[in-house]
């Protein structure tokens, strides 16, 4: 298939195309480069610096005629879309109706969105969260996404788009920006290895769900043969709270970093954890790659970078 990732030069979407490559897709790669490494880029797609925002987007998908789209780029730093909301409505939703419109008048079949269940359904009633779960997202980040699954939903009802959001946990693993505010496993990871402090942000007792980024690749294969409107979540279930994580990954680089604590960020999320019985159902996904093996994958990873 002729498939164009957005955001095909960062962390998830870079590990998606290398994955569609090896199927023998022909991907087309659309990336600005503000977070996303031109090294990353799969020598075999096809790539085009641009930014999802730019009105003549629309000209490259009726040229290319695209069977598919699958849609990462994005704005992806929470603290950063609680200091600068207009920032991030500009890119996460005006750029990805821009995608969304540009793929309705070309004519194209199918897209596929990195929506997130960490910040969509901010604090819980229960644990873990199933796709019912009311959506209550506590920063833009997370309006953001609940607004581009309704768009989605629109573009499938009026022109007949199958969109397919995989609602995605905490993800970490091979190419995971270190150096962003986002990623707490790549942060902790870079500084460990390097032998420089870490901290642990408020009481480290706050958890999240990880699903390592392999899992996720496999979760958008198998997303592509999916028809019609479907919302899943993509998670372990499994919640880990970050003294855990920073006490792994501290064993992992040689334990030489004693736990130190900043002020807890303002407005961050105490528990997330979300299930995926339906993307199992729908899809067959489940995730394979537990968090030890996880992160000793990415460790080694880091290691030889
Ligand atoms: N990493 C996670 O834990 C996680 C969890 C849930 C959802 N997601 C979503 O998955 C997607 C990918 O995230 P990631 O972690 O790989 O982040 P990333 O920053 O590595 O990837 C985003 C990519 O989009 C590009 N980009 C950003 N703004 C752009 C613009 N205006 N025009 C064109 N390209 C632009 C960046 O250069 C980068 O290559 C995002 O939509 C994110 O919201 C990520």
């Amino acid at each position: 298939m002729k498939i164009l990732i957005t955001g095909g030069a960062g962390f998830i979407g870079s590990n998606v195309a290398d994955a569609y490559i090896a199927d023998g897709h022909q991907v087309t790669i659309i990336d600005n480069l503000s977070t996303g490494c031109r090294e990353f880029i799969n020598p075999n797609a096809s790539f085009i610096e641009k930014d999802i925002c730019d009105n003549d987007i629309v000209d490259i998908f009726t040229e290319c005629r695209f069977d598919a789209v699958l849609h990462f780029a994005a704005q992806i730093d929470v603290r950063k879309s609680v200091a600068d909301p207009r920032f991030d409505v500009q890119v996460n939703i005006s750029g990805s109706v821009n995608i969304l419109e540009a793929a309705a008048r070309a004519g194209i079949k199918k897209f596929l969105f990195a929506s997130t269940g960490g910040a969509l359904y901010g604090e819980q009633d229960y644990f873990p969260a199933d796709e019912k779960h009311p959506i209550r997202p506590i920063s833009p980040y997370g309006v953001a996404k609940a607004s581009v699954e309704k768009y989605m939903f629109y573009y499938y009802a009026q022109y007949g788009l199958d969109a397919v959001a995989l609602r995605l946990a905490n993800i970490y693993g091979q190419r995971q920006n270190p150096l962003g505010e986002a990623g707490v496993v790549a942060i902790f990871t870079h500084k460990m290895l390097r032998g420089e402090q870490a901290y642990i942000h408020g009481s480290g007792l706050q958890t999240r769900d990880y699903v390592n980024v392999l899992d996720v690749v496999q979760a958008f294969r198998l997303a592509l043969g999916l028809n019609g409107f479907h919302i899943l979540n993509i998670g372990s279930g499994i919640e880990t709270d970050v003294i855990t994580l920073f006490d792994e990954i501290n064993r992992l680089t040689g334990g030489r970093t004693s736990r130190q604590h900043k002020s807890a960020a303002a407005g961050e999320q105490q528990r997330s954890a979300i299930e995926s019985r339906l993307a199992k159902e729908m899809m067959g996904w489940e995730p394979k790659i537990d968090l030890k093996t996880g992160l000793l994958m990415t460790v080694e990873w880091f290691r030889k970078q």
